[in-house]
């Protein structure tokens, strides 16, 4: 049987916290190790331009985040890695979406509406700071999933409309030059897998909650200390459903730790004390990664090399889709 493909990309604008490793870099390389499915990881480099015009950020965030998937355990001669702006085919393959792409269903895209709204709530133009980038977006998302024929495209809530948005160009495709493309689906993580920040919500860069995956075990001592709790002393009984501490700590420790945490927090547990508890959890595993990561920053050349050759496989692969497409366009050779 066909393997199916599983293809996800990480907008590389900024440095991964605890929140991406829990929500997507473990389970993604987690289902990578499976038999029957064929993985693609890639850096959306280009996305990344569409939010960020401060090149000294794209370039770090793409190594450091290249390097993060690399030291949590990513197996590159299983699953294919690589940037998308090493594959002129999503480029190309990008404008013969967009040209089958009605306007009409990009208006509807949240991104861009809401970019829009905000405008208008601000009495602005409605078009004021919006790029042909930002609108645009989902038909590059499109090109990225459709160019490798993606079956399962694990992502966050956010992005559920992106996918749907990309089923519809492949169908349009497919209507009008034969079956080309798969129609991809959305995976999205179970509850659980989203993790809460200092401040209670969802952990997020654009919340400034966030606890660093690899900074050194100094900060990571410091993030954890600064988890809002209450007032409660020690000795009193303390709501596990209803604490970050909990939440993280649940996020890393077998179910057995977790039922013993749990049962801690009703007894009363300090909550120094169970800060502690959960830096040494969280330490105790993040502690080898975060070398083999420092390692990596130390040697962007070698993570230059694993991109390359991921690039190479992943352009095989493309190139031959391109060339199929460029065919049932029109685009021909003459000889
Ligand atoms: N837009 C996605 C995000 O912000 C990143 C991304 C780009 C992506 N291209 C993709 C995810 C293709 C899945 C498939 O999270």
């Amino acid at each position: 049987m066909a393997k199916e493909i599983v293809l996800t990309g990480v907008t590389t604008t900024g440095t991964p916290h605890l929140g991406n490793y829990v929500g997507a870099i473990r389970p993604a390389i987690e289902a990578s190790r499976q038999e029957n499915t064929e993985s693609y990881f890639f850096l959306a480099d280009y996305h990344a331009l569409i939010k960020c015009q401060d090149p000294e950020r794209v370039k770090q965030s793409r190594l450091e985040i290249a390097a993060t998937w690399l030291a949590c355990g990513l197996d590159t001669d299983k699953a294919t890695f690589y940037r998308q702006s090493d594959i002129p085919e999503i480029a190309e393959l990008n404008w013969l979406l967009t040209c089958v792409t009605a306007k009409g269903l990009m208006n509807r895209a949240h991104a861009y509406k809401g970019a829009v709204d905000e405008n208008l709530a601000n009495a602005q133009d409605p078009d004021f700071g919006i790029t042909m980038g930002l609108f645009c977006y989902p038909v590059l998302m499109a090109a990225d999933i459709l160019a490798f024929n993606a079956h399962k495209v694990p992502v966050g809530r956010d992005q559920i409309q992106h996918i749907e948005m990309a089923r519809d160009i492949a169908g349009r495709f497919n209507h009008l030059f034969g079956e080309h493309f798969v129609l991809p689906e959305a995976v999205v993580g179970k509850e659980g897998s989203i993790l809460k920040g200092l401040d209670g919500r969802k952990m997020s860069k654009s919340y400034n909650n966030t606890i660093p995956l690899f900074d050194t075990e100094k900060k990571l001592q410091k993030g954890i200390n600064k988890i809002k709790t209450n007032l409660l002393e020690p000795g009193e009984a303390k709501d596990p459903d209803d604490s970050v501490v909990f939440d993280i700590y649940k996020a890393f420790s077998t179910p057995e730790q977790a039922a013993q945490m749990h049962q801690n927090f009703l007894d009363g547990i300090a909550w120094g004390e169970a800060k502690k508890e959960l830096f040494t959890l969280v330490n105790s595993q993040l502690s080898e990664p975060r070398e083999k990561y420092l390692e990596l920053m130390a040697n962007p050349a070698h993570v230059e090399d694993i991109l390359q050759a991921g690039a190479a496989k992943a352009r095989a692969r493309a190139g031959a889709m391109i060339s199929d497409l460029r065919n049932a366009v029109g685009l021909v050779n003459f000889k």
